[in-house]
């Protein structure tokens, strides 16, 4: 990919070469990281506005972590303590914030294509961090990444997905991100928490855990995401667990090298066991970690270099 990408609104919006460069270049970031003053003055003089409709601990600390390491100015927004309880529409809060100079904008919206809509509106670069079910590219780089710096190439390797396929987009994020870099995907979940296009996703789909297992490099665990769920899915959370849960005996299922990854928050007792969770093959505290030289790339590339001046990072960091 030669033009310089504008936005990332999608992990579709990279291709393999361009994610391999964001990954390379969030190596030299995560160096940046563990300098005793980790800040470098790339994006000095930039300003990067926040905009969470949604929850968020790591995406939106991750974020502001990554924008300060790049010594960017940063203008926080929170829909609670804004004039969104007036009323104010989307699109008038975003010019808003626009007219007071920004040049960049991270989003995190309930609705599925609310990024691509103010990349519509505004000249400042758009990063999705979140858009309803649709995707959460930047969960998915740092996945890469993860799974990368402990698995080495991703060629081959199986990715096993296991939980709230439906209404997750990480998911959707995660399958498009690890099929471009050659492994191959398997979806693991009951049939009603499966989406209803899955045809036309490039995965294997099976509703039993312990039939694929043994063969997983990674086992990707998704947690219910109950506030997306107008109505009952399965019976109950405990029997959710019995049936899709990993718990310590389909941990023990899993071959040595495996990791297990959750992009968090996770509940434990329902989609993970806590002794699970807490074991050294699962990697969710890396995950969280790589999280910051990841959106540092990101913002790098949106805002300073363009993915055709990776080459020049040092001159930078
Ligand atoms: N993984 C993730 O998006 O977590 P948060 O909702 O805490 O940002």
């Amino acid at each position: 990919m030669n033009a310089p990408i504008r936005n990332l609104l999608s992990i579709a919006d990279l291709d393999r070469a361009a994610i391999e460069q964001i990954l390379e270049l969030t190596e030299s970031f995560a160096e940046v990281g563990e300098r005793s003053i980790p800040k470098v003055p790339a994006l000095r003089g930039k300003t990067i506005a926040w905009l969470f409709y949604e929850d968020s601990t790591r995406t939106r600390l991750s974020f502001e972590t990554a924008a300060k390491r790049l010594s960017a100015d940063t203008m926080n927004f929170s829909v609670g303590t804004s004039s969104v309880k007036k009323g104010e529409s989307l699109r008038d809060t975003v010019n808003t914030i626009e007219a007071m100079g920004i040049d960049g904008v991270v989003v995190r919206h309930g609705d599925a294509g609310a990024p691509h809509r103010i990349a519509e509106w505004v000249d400042a670069a758009v990063v999705n961090a979140g858009d309803g079910w649709n995707q959460h590219p930047t969960q998915s780089l740092l996945d890469l990444y993860t799974a990368r710096s402990r698995l080495g190439d991703l060629d081959g390797r199986h990715l096993v997905v296991v939980g709230d396929i439906k209404h997750s987009r990480v998911a959707r994020s995660n399958v498009m991100a690890f099929t471009e870099m050659g492994a191959r995907v398997t979806l693991v979940a009951p049939r009603t928490l499966l989406p209803a296009d899955l045809d036309q996703w490039p995965v294997g789909v099976t509703h039993d855990l312990d039939s694929v297992i043994e063969s997983a490099d990674i086992c990707y665990l998704l947690r219910m995401q109950l506030e997306r769920q107008e109505q009952a899915y399965v019976p109950t959370l405990r029997e959710f667990h019995t049936e899709w849960g990993l718990d310590t005996r389909r941990s023990a299922m899993l071959p040595d090298h495996a990791l297990i990854m959750h992009p968090g928050p996770m509940n434990r007792g329902v989609e993970i066991d806590g002794l699970v969770a807490d074991q050294p093959n699962s990697v969710m505290t890396q995950q969280v970690t790589n999280g910051v030289a990841v959106r540092m790339a990101v913002l790098y590339v949106l805002l300073g270099s363009g993915l055709d001046l990776v080459d020049q990072r040092l001159a930078v960091a």
